[in-house]
């Protein structure tokens, strides 16, 4: 679905992004991978090349915070590959801090990563995808992003703002044929989910209509069809993947 497209996932080093990444290159794509640290990059991309060495996939580490770190990594795809067809921004960190407990220096930091970051990467990239006559954009967003949680209230506030970058981003760029989606991920089975105890993971479960948690590869799916020419008539669009829990 995706033969011979180039793409940049963002924080592919594990769960939901290591997921993306393999689904591509199962699809043709060639593939660039950030991650935050080399350490982490070279353990993905060994695990990768293990699977099938035949894969066209390296790896990058550029602070994400950093608008010209990130712009120097885009332009180094662009000089290897002659574009960028896809970027999916998925690096991201969860909150659950209580508002007694909130400093503005933590408000900021899940702020900063979730949304800031996001337009170091779209900025040069759209750049390249203007020239180029089109692309695609993704991000994944969440499912808090439509509901809210108990605590924590950066990560949400962080994913809604996703969401309008989202929405904002398509009507800006359709004239230019480049197409804005988000995935909306609910509980997802990543490192994070996997290590609760069962006690709490099972009431959980019991909340999702479909009554399972979502595995990596069901948001990796997502992200494929919105990557690929199958959705070519979509855009602006905030797909949920939670099995129908949005609370
Ligand atoms: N797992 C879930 O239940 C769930 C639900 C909804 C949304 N999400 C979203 O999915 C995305 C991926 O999360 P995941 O569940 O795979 O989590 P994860 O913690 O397994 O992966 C997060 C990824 O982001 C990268 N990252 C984190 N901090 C970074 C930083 N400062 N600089 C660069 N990269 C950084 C990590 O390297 C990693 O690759 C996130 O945006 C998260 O908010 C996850």
């Amino acid at each position: 679905m995706l033969k011979n497209k180039v793409a940049v996932i963002t924080g592919g080093t594990r769960g939901i992004g290591y997921a993306t990444v393999k689904k591509f290159l199962e699809n043709g794509a060639k593939v660039v991978l950030f991650g935050s640290r080399q350490e982490t990059v070279d353990k993905a991309l060994a695990s990768l090349k293990g699977e099938n060495p035949e894969w066209e996939v390296s790896g990058a580490w550029p602070n994400l915070s950093k608008a010209d770190e990130v712009a120097k990594e885009i332009e180094l795809v662009k000089e290897k590959y002659g574009r960028i067809d896809i970027l999916i921004n998925n690096a991201g960190i969860s909150d659950s801090t209580k508002i007694d407990d909130y400093t503005s220096e933590k408000f900021a930091e899940i702020m900063q990563l979730n949304v800031n970051a996001i337009m170091n990467s779209v900025m040069p990239t759209v750049k390249i995808m203007k020239e180029q006559g089109g692309g695609v954009i993704l991000n994944t967003s969440s499912m808090v992003s439509i509901c809210g949680q108990p605590s924590g209230v950066a990560y949400p506030t962080s994913k809604s703002a996703v969401n309008g970058l989202t929405w904002s981003l398509a009507r800006e760029l359709g004239p230019s044929h480049i197409r804005v989606n988000a995935v909306a991920p609910g509980i997802t089975k990543t490192d994070m989910v996997a290590a609760l105890p069962d006690e709490m993971i099972q009431p959980l479960i019991k909340a999702i209509p479909l009554r399972r948690v979502g595995e990596a590869e069901d948001i990796a799916n997502a992200f494929l069809f919105l990557a690929s020419d199958m959705a070519s008539y979509v855009t602006g669009e905030i797909l949920s993947v939670d099995g129908a829990m949005r609370t």
